[in-house]
């Protein structure tokens, strides 16, 4: 089996954090969201890993490198414009050949992993494999119609969901598909979509296996979702410190991660947070569910349910919440209660 990852397209709804970069390499819990799929694959025993990627490839083929880090081999396969789902497959046909395969979108993390999913349609004979997941409002999603255990057909963002079962961003096809791709056309929305596809097989009678997962999904595409999904992971990090981090004068209680050479003196830490290499703390209340990047400064903050990215440093912020904050940006006494949504390389300094 293959495994395919989806790092092109186009990231709308993820600025200002996609003007400047991937966002697929956005990090949750200090970790690129990229590699959760990538990881996962491995796990299941995926080693040959295509990589879709568009405008942003050059940043994408620097961060993942060939595979060899993961365990795994990775083959670039360039989308010359992002024209959706099922084109992204088409186009990797020549890499995929005659095996099965799972497809992973890059801004998709499933909790739990995907080894039981890939292994029974591994010995399913079915043309396709889809992972449902039951939502609260499933007009936002492709949303499977079933008849008891059976799928019907997949309908993209209805007006009047069939059912509150979201078809979620990992899938496993035979190679089938790809003749079913070959005829479709785009969408209204201009669109090459994955659940014509897999409409498609159903519609030349090709058995489409239906998993229910009552495990944790997240599209990572909004902000509010990637603090979200910071919040999960970091519930599920076990807190690890560094042997050579320095932490002076501080309490801490609660789950936390500190890489090395981070500096942490005269702090309040309460975990779920992860720290990153090279930090530097000082009077600062943090947590939970913060995820500070490597070589941040913080002097005099406090922060809580929020994603500072690499480079960054925050002075005199009495209270921070609820934000995201991009690479090399800098901040100094911003009010209290501030929910900053900061793309890279920003400034904000508060009035004299
Ligand atoms: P989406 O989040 O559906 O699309 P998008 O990246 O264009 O985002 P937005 O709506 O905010 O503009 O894509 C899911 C994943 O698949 C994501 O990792 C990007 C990737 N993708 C491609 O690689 N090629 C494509 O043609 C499309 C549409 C998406």
């Amino acid at each position: 089996m293959k495994g395919l990852v989806l790092a092109g397209g186009k990231g709308s709804r993820l600025r200002p954090f996609t003007y400047s970069g991937a966002k697929q390499l956005v990090p949750i819990a200090n970790t690129p969201v990229l590699h959760f799929p990538v990881r996962q694959l491995v796990e299941a025993g995926i080693d040959e890993i295509g990589i879709i990627v568009g405008d942003t490839g050059q940043q994408i083929r620097e961060a993942m490198g060939d595979g060899a880090a993961f365990g795994a081999r990775f083959t670039y396969i360039a989308q010359p414009e992002p024209l959706g789902i099922a084109h992204a497959v088409g186009i990797a046909r020549p890499f995929l050949g005659e095996e099965p395969f799972i497809l992973y979108l890059g801004d998709n993390v499933l909790s739990g992993g995907i080894l039981g999913f890939a292994s029974r349609f591994a010995r399913s004979g079915a043309g396709a494999g889809v992972i449902l997941k039951r939502v609260a409002d499933p007009r936002a999603f492709g949303v499977a119609e079933m008849d008891g255990e059976r799928l019907l057909r997949v309908v993209e963002k209805p007006a009047i969901p069939p059912s509150d079962l979201a078809v979620i961003g990992v899938y496993a096809f035979r190679p089938a598909v790809f003749d079913v791709i070959a005829r479709q056309a785009p969408s209204p929305r201009g669109e090459f979509e994955i659940a014509d596809s897999i409409n498609g097989l159903l519609a030349v009678r090709s058995t489409v296996d239906v998993t229910l997962t009552d495990e944790y999904w997240i599209d990572t595409g909004k902000m509010e979702d990637m603090l979200h999904a910071n919040q999960v992971i970091l519930e599920e990090m076990p807190g690890c410190i560094d042997d050579s981090a320095i932490v002076q004068d501080s309490a801490m209680e609660g789950a936390i991660s500190i890489g090395p050479g981070a500096v942490i003196e005269g702090c309040r830490l309460a975990g779920p947070l992860v720290i990153g290499a090279d930090a530097r703390l000082r009077g600062c209340l943090v947590g939970p569910h913060v995820a500070i990047g490597a070589r941040c400064e913080l002097t005099n903050v406090t922060i809580r349910n929020s994603i500072v990215m690499e480079d960054s440093a925050i002075a005199a912020c009495p209270e921070v919440a609820d934000s995201m904050i991009g690479r090399f940006v800098r901040v100094a006494g911003a009010p209290a209660g501030a929910r900053l949504t900061l793309g890279d390389h920003s400034r904000m300094e508060a009035a004299e």
